[in-house]
């Protein structure tokens, strides 16, 4: 159910006029207009995966932190609900909208219905395709592409160019899913040994991932020599399988993720995932700067990319403890 209710404006208190009435009937000097608080609407994907809560949980710890009056409303991984949620907050009024899309497509009634509304709109960490890129702000994301090339050269690496790779994909239609694929293959084109025998949709989650797993260990079994997985929860819940069916995952069948969690930090500490990818989700600083600066008139760039690095076994011990999500 969303949370978000058709209501007025909260926390909008009245702007004072220039000139403020005396006890005695005089006037006095001009004062500034009394701030109006920001009223910002967030559309979240949901709650599947540890990367997302960490999102969420910046995004609302900052606006509480700059006392924005923000709106939050979790799709549970549903498009309907997401715009659903965004027509309440044009409905609303509110002064951005903030929206972290599930899917790529189906975008461009809501956008427009909030552009012609003057609400920005700001993308965080997918993009969307529309046929209009006027019809949001601006996107501040990691490059999914690049991740899925810099999890490919690393496995590639590792395997010396050998490998049957069995691949969980996020969730079906979501522009992680579909970039983190891209990247992967476009490096695996230059190694003619390196093949991804099976591929499937674990929506991001760790019970999905453990599940579709399970279903590539019955038909393949000792086959198995590499796990692609496109978040570190699908990773998790596949090692998770591949331990109760004693094929020792970090060692005999190699793992390598994305997202960079505590517990795949764990899980490599554990010796059980043997590499993951950082995709940065604490995005609320930037995210509320970025609405800062558009309020100040200020042009801005289309994309603003967040930096990503590999971590590995090797160093994960070392790193564990300076982990922020
Ligand atoms: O869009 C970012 C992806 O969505 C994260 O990698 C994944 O964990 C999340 O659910």
């Amino acid at each position: 159910m969303i949370a978000v209710a058709l209501v007025a404006l909260v926390g909008c208190s009245k702007q004072s006029s220039d000139k403020a009435e005396q006890p005695s009937g005089g006037t006095a000097a001009p004062t500034p207009a009394a701030e109006k608080k920001l009223v910002v609407g967030f559309s979240q994907v949901g709650a599947e995966s540890a990367w997302r809560t960490a999102e969420t949980k910046s995004i609302q710890g900052e606006a509480a932190k700059r006392g924005i009056d923000l709106k939050f409303a979790d799709a549970q991984g549903k498009q309907a609900q997401q715009i659903q949620a965004l027509t309440s907050f044009i409905a609303q009024k509110v002064d951005a909208i903030v929206l972290a899309p599930v899917v790529e497509t189906g975008w461009d009634a809501v956008l427009q219905q909030a552009k012609d509304a003057n609400i920005p709109v700001i993308l965080v960490d997918r993009g969307v395709k529309v046929s209009d890129d006027s019809l949001y702000t601006t996107l501040i994301a990691s490059d999914f592409v690049e991740e899925g090339r810099m999890a490919a050269e690393w496995l590639a690496k590792k395997m010396n160019g050998k490998a049957n790779i069995y691949e969980l994909q996020g969730t079906t239609g979501s522009a992680p899913a579909i970039d983190r694929k891209k990247g992967f293959e476009e490096i695996l084109a230059k190694y003619p040994d390196m093949k991804i025998v099976k591929s499937q949709s674990g929506d991001f989650t760790r019970a999905k991932g453990k599940e579709v797993m399970e279903a590539f260990i019955k038909s393949d079994g000792k086959q198995i020599q590499a796990v692609y997985a496109h978040n570190d929860d699908m990773a998790l819940g596949a090692i998770q399988a591949l331990d109760e069916a004693g094929m020792n995952p970090g060692k005999d069948v190699t793992v390598i993720s994305i997202d960079a969690v505590r517990a795949a930090f764990e899980a490599m500490v554990a010796g059980k995932l043997n590499a993951t990818v950082e995709c940065n989700p604490l995005m609320g600083p930037l995210v509320f700067d970025t609405i800062n600066r558009l309020r100040a008139g200020e042009k801005l760039p289309k994309f603003t990319q967040n930096k990503d690095q590999l971590f590995e076994q090797a160093n994960a011990a070392q790193v564990i403890g300076t982990r922020e999500y």
